[in-house]
């Protein structure tokens, strides 16, 4: 037990006495402190905790932060004694990584993404009666998106902590115009200790509940801070301008208001090729329907569907008048999926189109036009991307937008992104889940308003240097236009603006002037703003964009961008792709390394990234099928976790038993038919399955062949060619004729049998039973067995996920009650849509029985008869 997880040790203490940890490391105090100026936010997590018992323990400290965020500093402090992280330029931290995982040391890493954050990880062995704490900050800028600034927390401390606090002070030169707190865990007994203000200029923001608000229940120890924490603010615009200096650096924020949008005109180029078949074709023209019913009367559209072959709906593009609309959506309804991926294909269609409708006029002179290509693979064979590349940028000619919107991780993700940054547009991943088609329609919001185009924006000549990008395509509604750089004249006195653009109705300019002294006494005197805010934010900023850059570039182009991205990430700290965080931690009295790198999304795949968010609709039942394969959905962790039993036909295996509610469910195995004489290599399934409700007086016998209903001594029977639904004081038992069962017992516990029959008689296999649990409300907390004892939630952890001897299905170290355990992901099927090819359901496969995740071993769960 030397490696125990310091938040799940604690939170599976429930018997202990409340809050009372006599046993293990204790968090004492979490504090997550956030300041943010002017959009730049600096977050310090801080956590301290202490080893309770005797002997020497681990102590973990996670943290989940955006994306969009540099990691700036980490420290531990144990007993005293300070070790800080380093950072340095990545080759030269991989290198000792390298060293550190040869000589056998563990090394923490930043893990793999999740959809808006990344995890850092860490973990230290602490001696018995030390204290620890950690302490990790990280920086970003904060954009603007639907009217609003958004700062993300994941909350999560996995136990109940003495002081949880978190503490936000927004500090912005235009006055704050409004502030919003949502929390997905933030129930009505939470809310009144949300505190929230702000006047003027400044905005606070603080939480903290008292140890017995964190309760789940009145005695419970887990705790409810588990989820999203979001902080919502917009600023006044009173000028369309704003202006701020210090030290010789200026930011520029541009957001005018009152201005009317302009027409768009858009063309959607969908992927229909093979590999969108099921849910993603399915999600894509739920999308698309919606995204063109939300089409402006004014806007002009058009559909590119594409596989091998590409079609146009109409052949230019037309007025989203609601006729057109209507026969839009009834055409959507009509694309299905088939062939491969001609992508060139669809894109050159699409360019052409809006180059033609620009020449003829069919489209207003003063409207925004753009391309979103939706697809969820690899360009075919026909056409090298460098082809590709060469052809759409010729073709465009920097005239429209193009946003690609890659679906799922099989896909060339890095070309997606440098295809559309090459064409002054962002690439997207869309997350296949059951929110996809919102993904999707979410994106598509993002860019349905276009207020302005071509905008430039230009300084106080030869008196700047170091500019961020200050020239835009397009400018949307909601967002905002941030421009940074080195004022190096010093004797300038003002400083002036000047920005145009096409509106909807004319060319505009707004310009503006500063006088530098007064600008920067008026921010001078605020006790929020942490030292050269503006030059760290123009870092920041020029940082990001010469890593954007960098994507595009080739050769010595390439080669210099790395080199000044690298040079200002190691100036001002931050782990960028390029840098890396070398942390030093003691263990056994010598030190190790670990490393912190910053993942990177065009890198990201399925094997790393899976058990964040490959999470199928389908994981909502926990259920047994297959020869026998248990699949224990997560839903709080939109994941899922699997194991086999192997055990010989005829063992009966208990899968559910709630003492309280009187609710039992075993079932029996089967073997296929031919014999073995090594007994591991039976396959077994579930023939014969037992559902008892005692308060009832009922008890259900289903097997491949009948189905017997025992009501006290009176007794019913039904084949699997019957179908129809049986209801009677508080039981339910619908039947689908050859294909499954439902039955219910009482008002909160659902359950689903699925028929498997051997569609080839060909004598090995038999017909067997597939058990899912639909709804488990209603049993009790003391609800055990196979199945039963996950009823209630568990905590799990996955660290370090890694290459297994399968190359498609990567193993991890999974931390679950106490253990830790080496897991594989795979994928199970799930037959409750499909009975026939079943869904594959991705999962954390346990092995051997799954010895260390169920209570106890698996022999355990054997019992002596079905009833
Ligand atoms: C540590 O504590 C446990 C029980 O809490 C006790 O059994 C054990 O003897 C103690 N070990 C030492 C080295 O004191
Ligand atoms: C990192 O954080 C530690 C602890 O707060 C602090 O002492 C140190 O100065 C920080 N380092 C930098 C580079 O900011
Ligand atoms: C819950 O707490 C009450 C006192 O508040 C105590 O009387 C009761 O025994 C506790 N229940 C359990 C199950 O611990
Ligand atoms: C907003 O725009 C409308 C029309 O574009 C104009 O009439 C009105 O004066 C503007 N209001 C402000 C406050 O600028
Ligand atoms: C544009 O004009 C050409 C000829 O001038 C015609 O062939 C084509 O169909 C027109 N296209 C559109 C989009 O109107
Ligand atoms: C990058 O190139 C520019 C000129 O193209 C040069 O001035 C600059 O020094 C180069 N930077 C590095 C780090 O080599
Ligand atoms: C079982 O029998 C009792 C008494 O005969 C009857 O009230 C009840 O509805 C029956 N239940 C079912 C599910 O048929």
């Amino acid at each position: 037990m030397r490696c125990l997880r310091l938040f799940l040790c604690l939170s599976l203490q429930k018997r202990n006495a409340a809050g009372v940890h006599t046993k293990g490391i204790e968090i004492y105090w979490v504090k997550i402190d956030c300041r943010v100026t002017s959009r730049f936010s600096r977050n310090v997590i801080t956590s301290r905790a202490v080893n309770r018992a005797n002997v020497s323990k681990e102590a973990f400290f996670d943290v989940e932060l955006p994306k969009t965020a540099f990691i700036t500093n980490f420290t531990m402090t144990i007993d005293g004694v300070i070790y800080p992280g380093i950072i340095k330029e990545k080759e030269v931290a991989q290198k000792q990584y390298q060293k550190a995982v040869s000589s056998g040391q563990t090394a923490g890493l930043v893990k793999a993404s999740g959809r808006k954050t990344e995890k850092f990880s860490v973990s230290v062995n602490i001696a018995a009666a030390s204290k620890i704490t950690f302490e990790l900050t990280y920086e970003e800028l904060l954009k603007r998106n639907f009217g609003k600034y958004e700062m993300f927390i994941k909350v999560n401390p996995k136990q109940l902590v003495n002081k949880f606090e978190i503490d936000a002070h927004i500090f912005e030169p235009q006055g704050i115009s409004d502030l919003e707190v949502e929390g997905t865990f933030i129930n009505n007994d939470l809310l009144p200790v949300v505190k929230k203000s702000f006047s003027g200029k400044r905005g606070h923001v603080s939480f903290s509940p008292t140890i017995d608000q964190q309760r789940t229940c009145g005695n419970c120890t887990t705790s409810l801070l588990q989820g999203d924490f979001v902080i919502k603010y917009d600023v006044n615009r009173d000028s369309p301008n704003n202006l701020q200096i210090v030290n010789g650096y200026f930011v520029h924020f541009f957001a005018p208001k009152n201005l009317t949008r302009l027409p768009k005109n858009v063309v959607f180029v969908i992927d229909h090729s093979g590999s969108m078949c099921g849910r993603k074709i399915q999600q894509t023209r739920e999308a698309l329907i919606k995204i063109v019913e939300d089409l402006n009367p004014d806007d002009h559209f058009n559909l590119v569907p594409f596989e091998s072959r590409v079609s146009t709906w109409k052949d230019t593009l037309v007025k989203a008048t609601p006729e057109n609309v209507n026969e839009a959506k009834q055409f959507i309804q009509t694309i299905t999926c088939s062939g491969s991926t001609n992508l060139h294909g669809g894109l050159m269609t699409a360019i052409e189109m809006l180059n033609k409708a620009h020449q003829n006029g069919t489209v207003p002179a003063r409207s925004a036009s753009l391309i979103i290509m939706l697809t969820d693979g690899h360009p075919d064979g026909c056409k090298s991307t460098a082809r590709i590349h060469h052809d759409v940028q010729e073709k465009i000619q920097g005239k429209y937008p193009l946003y690609n919107l890659g679906f799922g991780y099989d896909l060339d993700y890095s070309f997606l992104d440098k295809l559309a940054k090459e064409n002054n547009g962002l690439a997207r991943r869309i997350y296949e889940d059951s929110d996809s088609a919102l993904q999707l329609q979410g994106f598509y919001d993002e860019v349905a308003n276009p207020l302005l185009t071509e905008v430039t924006l230009e300084y106080s000549e030869n008196a700047i240097s170091d500019l961020t990008q200050n020239s835009f395509k397009h400018f949307y509604d909601g967002s905002e236009i941030v421009v940074a750089g080195r004022i190096i004249d010093n004797d300038l006195n003002f400083f002036t603006t000047e920005v145009k653009a096409h509106g909807a109705f004319d060319d505009l300019t707004f310009s503006e002037q500063a006088d530098i002294e007064e600008t920067a006494k008026a921010l001078e005197d605020q006790k929020y703003i942490f030292e050269d805010y503006i030059e760290k934010l123009w870092a920041y900023l020029t940082i990001n964009q010469l890593l954007e850059k960098r994507t595009t570039a080739t050769g010595y182009e390439k080669s210099n961008l790395t080199a000044e991205a690298l040079e200002m990430s190691l100036k001002y700290k931050f782990v960028t792709p390029l840098t890396s965080m070398v942390v030093t931690k003691p263990e056994d009295n010598e030190d190790k390394e670990a490393i912190a790198d910053k993942p990177v999304e065009a890198e990201a795949t399925r094997a790393s990234q899976s058990y964040t968010y490959q999470s199928p609709q389908t994981t909502t039942y926990t259920s047994v099928d297959g020869d026998p394969h248990f699949i224990i959905a997560m839903p709080q962790k939109e994941d899922a976790l699997c194991f086999n039993i192997n055990e010989d036909p005829g063992t009966v295996l208990n899968l559910i038993r709630d003492p309280v509610t009187g609710v039992t469910v075993n079932g029996e195995l089967i073997g296929d038919e031919r014999t073995s004489n090594d007994a591991a290599l039976h396959n077994t399934y579930f023939g014969r399955l037992g559902i008892v409700n005692v308060q009832l007086n009922l008890k259900l016998e289903i097997t491949p062949k009948k189905i017997t209903l025992y009501n006290g001594s009176k007794q019913m029977s039904f084949t699997w060619l019957d179908e129809g639904t049986l209801r009677n004081s508080g039981f339910t038992l619908k039947i689908i004729k050859k294909r499954s069962l439902e039955v219910s017992l009482g008002a909160g516990a659902r359950f689903m049998v699925i028929l498997h029959q051997a569609w080839r008689k060909n004598g090995v296999h038999q017909d067997f039973l597939g058990f899912y649990t639909v709804d488990s409300h209603r049993l009790s907390e003391h609800a055990h067995g196979l199945l039963g004892q996950f009823f209630h939630p568990i905590d799990f952890d996955i660290l370090e996920v890694h290459p297994g001897s399968d190359p498609q299905k990567p193993d991890a170290t999974m931390i679950v009650k106490n253990n830790q355990l080496t897991v594989t992901r795979g994928w199970q099927k799930d037959y409750t849509e499909d009975v026939r090819h079943g869904t594959n359901v991705p999962c954390w496969f346990i092995h051997n029985n799954g010895e260390g995740l169920i209570d106890g071993t698996y022999t355990d769960y054997i019992v002596s008869s079905l009833f």
